[in-house]
């Protein structure tokens, strides 16, 4: 028996309930793993909350998260990559990471190398490899690109802000405060912009000679996404990657794509860019050498006993957050 955040009915953070869950043996390709840490996540609010995602919430009662680090302790039929001892790290659904313990499948694991700490790669594991794809496969930023990151100072947009430093791209980051402004610049972002008090459209347009950025990811959504159109080059690409402030109104391809020019826009999910062992295991690898190399801190500023899960979403939802959190069974 393990003890989880079990959630009975969607609802809002106090839906979820410290309780005991029956953990079953690991069926087949399944490995059993007892968390060290586990990454919290927006995402992890919309299934909580019942808002739509390209991962749709399975029926009550469920147990949300999937990001996570751990110790195998059992392994189910079929299993021949990981033992009991073994040191595991995971960032894709299916959900359940809300647990002491849980099953997890073999072929969406991967081995921790040593020397990475555990609560940094829960929090970079899902973030890190979001943020990978995001600048190396949704749009490979070029040295020289000027891009536009939204919260810059969240979880993602730390990370955003460094690797893509760490490119050679020219960051105009928004955030809702000025010490959040602060965080940003630290890692990395050129031109924090305070979106109350300042247009972010215009300050890319001064930044780039009224040119435009090459790329906007944009997780903030309803409240950003006409104006993160407004701030690409023509043929720039909108990653519409999250929507904390709401799903954004629909997109008129005519309009908002063609007459601004020749727009891109993508809504991209971690779970359809690692979707094949290949590139899980290519997306993850890039992801530890950056952490290893020192190019991406993942900001854990938040530590919460898992049995506190219901404080670390109110946190999050509350927009006040700087950096990650991570939950500690
Ligand atoms: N598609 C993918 O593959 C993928 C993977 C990972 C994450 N994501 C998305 O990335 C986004 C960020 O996730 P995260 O876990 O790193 O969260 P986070 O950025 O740490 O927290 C959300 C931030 O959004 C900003 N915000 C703006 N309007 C808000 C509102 N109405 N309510 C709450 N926050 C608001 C706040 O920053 P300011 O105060 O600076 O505005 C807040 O700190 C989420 O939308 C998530 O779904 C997508």
């Amino acid at each position: 028996m393990s003890k989880a955040q079990v959630v009975h009915e969607l609802g809002p953070p106090n839906a979820m309930t410290w309780q005991e869950w029956p953990v079953p043996d690991p069926g087949p390709g399944e490995v059993r793993i007892r968390h060290a840490a586990i990454g919290v996540n927006f995402a992890d609010t919309y299934h909580r909350g019942g808002v739509p995602h390209p991962w749709p919430v399975p029926p009550c009662p469920v147990v949300v998260g999937f990001e996570g680090v751990g110790i195998v302790e059992g392994v189910g039929p079929r299993v021949t990559e990981f033992d009991s001892g073994d040191r595991v790290a995971y960032g894709i659904p299916p959900l359940g990471s809300y647990a002491e313990v849980r099953n997890y499948p073999a072929d969406k694991l991967v081995h921790l190398p040593d020397g990475l700490d555990d609560r940094q790669v829960a929090a970079l594991m899902m973030k890190g490899m979001t943020a990978h794809y995001l600048l190396h496969r949704t749009y490979a930023v070029q040295p020289g690109d000027t891009i536009l990151v939204h919260a810059a100072a969240g979880g993602m947009g730390l990370i955003l802000c460094q690797w893509a430093k760490a490119l050679g791209a020219t960051v105009v980051g928004t955030v809702s405060t000025e010490k959040k402004a602060e965080a940003a610049r630290a890692a990395g972002c050129h031109y924090p912009v305070v979106r109350s008090r300042q247009s972010f459209a215009e300050v890319v347009g001064d930044v780039t000679d009224g040119e435009g950025a090459a790329v906007v990811y944009d997780a903030i959504g309803r409240d950003t996404l006409r104006q993160s159109l407004d701030s690409l080059r023509p043929m720039g690409v909108c990653a519409a990657y999250g929507h904390v402030s709401g799903p954004p109104d629909p997109v008129d391809i005519i309009r908002d794509l063609g007459q601004r020019g020749s727009l891109f826009i993508t809504r991209p999910a971690i779970m359809h860019y690692v979707a094949r062992r290949s590139d899980l295991e290519r997306t993850a690898q890039a992801l530890f050498k950056a952490i290893a190399d020192g190019i991406l801190d993942a900001n854990v500023n938040y530590k919460y006993a898992l049995r506190d899960a219901v404080k670390a979403h109110e946190a999050l939802e509350s927009g006040t957050t700087i950096g990650a959190t991570v939950l500690i069974p």
